[in-house]
């Protein structure tokens, strides 16, 4: 069942219904300020950290579900109502939602009068624009009454939820004509408060939370919208909201708009004061001044749009399947935007508050974001380097206010390193910017001890090399990619974080998954020493990858798939000899991607065991048989009920991972077959089912064992986004970056027919078309570049060109 449909041609997801089975939401802003915003017009705003600045207040967990936000209330004689349904909820005429790229769009009506909201924050401005335009469809005159509402967050979100023995007596605001001023703190060490205005003059406001709501209501019934008058309230303490009151006479078929702006504003800390208390006006004038009139929003909107069109056209496809095209040309990619802007901060299911940037998942989320914004990805690099220990260990997470990083949770989840090779290797392949290799960058920090990011990267490759245990397989420390598989942890007293309990560093527990990571990207390792010209280095490289590789075959092997780990007992974990648990899918992906196996045949036969033992109807299982009981040398793994997160659920991340170990060994059927059961754009027809927004990827989607199989949690921020947006983009359809050039290699289902990839890269143009003429999965007959006939599947680079007309043959 589905609650709306896509609009590709304006690359909005269009919601048809409120009742969607959770709310759906959308980021609005790319650079500093960001709004979450549902399609009930639930959310809230933050500038640059959704923790310490949070602009206005959300309550995780409520009940209803998602009733704060910034909302507009309709007065219409007796009647109330809001655009977005929430918070009042009055049944409404007519009712949908466009969530589009960067915005967010209502149409909505009630009893002849229809609002129209547009939502969105200016490329290059620290606000959120909400126009709402009203009409008068019916035949008599209306005399409405229009209510704004924002509950301002007095800033650090995590202290705003519990200190309230402060907070309760710092709340201030101002008043100036149609403005209203956030100003808490300000008075002592901030330097930046918040705004909310409209383009016209208005007939009341309300600042004061109590007065607006009156006693024992809450913002589905506030009283002074029922009264139909604002109360002309000056917060003082307590919780200090925005409201607006404008009275407006429509006549038949008259349209009125009206533009508000919340914005954030900052003064240089000697000209925080206009007079005694009085805030210095003058940032919150001038971006006032830029949204005055529908001219100057429709100007700021475009603007978004062409930013966006732009980003957009660095890779698109034109092929006979829309669902492709769509989640290619527009979601996907804009999924791995927001994941790059938000890490695991901010989302329905992140509260803002918890994790800051993590060291893996931001160097993932740069695989899918690189060609979007090279330049940021470059920036983040560093930054994500910085934060590394001189041993080749790394913080697990840092704070991307401060860029340090977080010593309550330390290191010792030791796939780390490795996955600062493949976010740096993704990015000099996609730029071949080898300078970045140069640049001088600390460690934990420290310039005084800092080298260039080769050498780190050196120390993330032996980082691994110097850490193995009794098998010759690397250690796992507190965990690898699988944050819940604690080998060495051992908690048994509840409250005990599960990964920083215990030894960090077990001498005995190892991962054959870091196994294949190492395989993997200590190739990337080897060929970026190359392109500096050490060969030497690429040769010790490989000489170790070698030895690992044949370890993990050695070592790792179970007869009929990839072992997963040992424990700290030097017992198997996945492995046939185990009771639940017998085979996991991390390692089979894992190594099989990196090529371990494919020739000796072991690759196919583990990913035959794959298909065999973890998939089910709505995607690949993490492992099976699920845990029923808690292991204490296992760790969080086995805490979750069977068939959810870690324990037996689907976790889409790394269900790329068997999909192009499948494109490396040529199976493009099912590599396909993978790919659809996890498609946003697939699933939208089980939307009751799968509940999550049908237009972004989920982070888990509940296993054969769980209660709901194909129930989906913890939508947005997830590294699927960027792992498929690679499986698709790079394996599938084959159009892979590499340091000699792009290399078009697809591998696609049997009748997938022919296809057209536009891709800019290096400062050109590749107008590419696949024919398929004898409807193969893979192979490359023919590669024409420019009318001449190449070799291989690699197009070379010519210094200056910036066209090329390439035709590729499969066969
Ligand atoms: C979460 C984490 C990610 C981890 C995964 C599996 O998505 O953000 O770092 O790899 O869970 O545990
Ligand atoms: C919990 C989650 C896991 C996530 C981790 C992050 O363990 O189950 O998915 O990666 O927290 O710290």
């Amino acid at each position: 069942m589905k609650f709306g449909y896509f609009d590709d041609q304006n690359k909005e997801y269009v919601i048809t219904t409120p009742k969607t089975p959770l709310p759906w939401i959308n980021y609005l802003g790319s650079n500093d300020f960001f709004s979450l915003i549902s399609n009930t017009a639930g959310g809230y705003s933050f500038y640059k950290d959704a923790k310490l600045l949070r602009i206005t207040r959300y309550r995780y967990n409520n009940v209803p579900a998602d009733t704060n936000g910034k909302y507009f209330y309709i007065k219409d004689g007796d009647t109330v109502w809001n655009p977005g349904w929430q918070p009042v909820k009055t049944e409404l005429d007519s009712y949908e939602c466009r969530h589009g790229i960067g915005y967010s769009k209502w149409d909505s009506s009630k009893n002849g009068v229809n609002a129209k909201v547009l939502a969105f924050v200016p490329t290059d401005d620290t606000c959120e624009i909400n126009r709402v335009v009203l009409t008068n469809n019916s035949s008599e005159t209306k005399e409405l009454k229009l209510f704004s509402y924002v509950e301002w967050c007095l800033w650090n979100a995590d202290d705003d939820m519990k200190n309230f023995q402060r907070n309760f007596s710092t709340g201030e605001v101002e008043i100036i004509g149609s403005t209203i001023y956030h100003k808490t703190e300000y008075r002592e060490r901030r330097n930046h408060y918040a705004i909310y205005s409209v383009n016209a003059p208005i007939d009341g406001f309300d600042t004061s939370r109590d007065a607006f709501l009156g006693a024992y209501h809450d913002n589905h019934d506030p009283e002074v919208v029922f009264n139909g008058k604002c109360t002309g309230s000056e917060a003082h303490g307590w919780s200090p909201v925005a409201v607006h009151q404008i009275n407006i006479t429509l006549n038949p078929g008259e349209s009125k708009s009206f533009i508000f702006v919340l914005g954030y504003c900052e003064n240089p800390v000697d000209q925080k004061w206009e007079s005694k208390n009085v805030v210095n006006k003058a940032p919150a004038n001038a971006m006032l001044a830029k949204y005055k009139t529908d001219a100057d929003v429709d100007a700021a909107f475009a603007k978004l749009n062409a930013y966006w069109d732009d980003l957009l056209s660095i890779y698109t496809v034109e092929s006979n399947n829309d669902k492709v095209n769509r989640m290619v040309n527009i979601w996907n990619q804009y999924q791995c935007m927001v994941t790059f802007n938000m890490s695991r901060s901010a989302s329905y299911y992140e509260s803002g508050i918890g994790r800051g940037m993590g060291f893996r998942d931001s160097n993932q989320d740069l695989l899918g974001f690189v060609h979007l914004i090279p330049e940021r990805a470059r920036e983040r690099i560093i930054d994500i380097a910085s934060t590394q220990f001189q041993n080749g260990s790394a913080y697990h997470q840092y704070q991307p206010l401060t860029k340090r990083g977080n010593s309550d949770i330390g290191s010792g989840f030791n796939d780390d390193p490795l996955w600062l090779i493949a976010g740096t290797s993704a990015y000099v392949r996609e730029t071949g910017d080898i300078s970045i290799l140069k640049e001088t960058v600390p460690y934990d920090n420290d310039m005084s001890v800092a080298t260039t990011l080769m050498e780190h990267l050196k120390r993330s490759f032996d980082f691994t090399v110097n850490n193995k245990g009794p098998h010759g397989l690397p250690l796992i420390g507190r965990a690898d990619w699988n944050d819940c598989l604690n080998l060495n942890c051992f908690s048994e007293h509840p409250g005990e974080s599960f990964q920083c309990f215990g030894p960090s560093e077990g001498p005995v527990a190892e991962s054959v998954f870091i196994a294949g990571m190492f395989v993997k990207y200590g190739e990337e390792y080897a060929q970026l020493a190359e392109l500096l010209g050490d060969t030497a280095e690429a040769g010790r490289a490989r000489k170790e990858i070698k030895i690992m590789y044949d370890t993990v075959l050695k070592e790792g092997w179970d007869g009929e798939w990839f072992v997963r780990a040992f424990d700290a007992y030097s017992n198997k974990i996945g492995s046939k000899e185990c009771e639940e648990g017998k085979i996991f899918i991390e390692s089979n992906g894992f190594c099989s991607l990196a090529g371990i196996g494919v020739k000796e045949g072991l690759a196919e036969k583990a990913l035959d065991s794959v298909k065999k033992y973890l998939d089910c109807k709505y995607g690949i299982m993490i492992l099976q048989p699920a845990y029923t009981v808690y292991h204490l040398e296992l760790g969080e793994i086995t805490s979750y009920p069977p068939g959810y997160k870690e324990n037996a659920g689907i976790f889409c991340h790394n269900n790329p991972w068997v999909s192009i170990a499948e494109t490396v060994i040529g199976r493009g059927d099912r590599a396909f077959e993978i790919y659809k059961k996890t498609c946003p754009a697939y699933t939208e027809e089980i939307s009751e089912i799968h509940k999550t927004e049908p237009y972004v990827y989920c982070q888990m989607v509940a296993g054969n064992d769980a209660y709901i199989p194909g129930e989906g949690k913890n939508s947005w921020l997830t590294g699927t986004a960027a792992w498929t947006f690679c499986n698709i983009s790079q394996y599938i359809l084959g159009v892979y970056p590499t340091h000699k050039g792009l290399s078009v290699d697809p591998c696609v289902p049997h009748g997938f027919g022919d296809f057209k990839i536009t891709r800019k890269f290096r400062g050109a143009t590749y107008h590419i078309e696949v024919s398929n003429p004898s409807d193969v999965e893979k192979g490359v007959k023919e590669l024409i570049v420019d009318g001449a006939h190449v070799e291989g599947c690699i197009i070379p680079i010519t210094e200056g060109k910036t066209e090329y007309n390439v035709k590729v043959v499969m066969g």
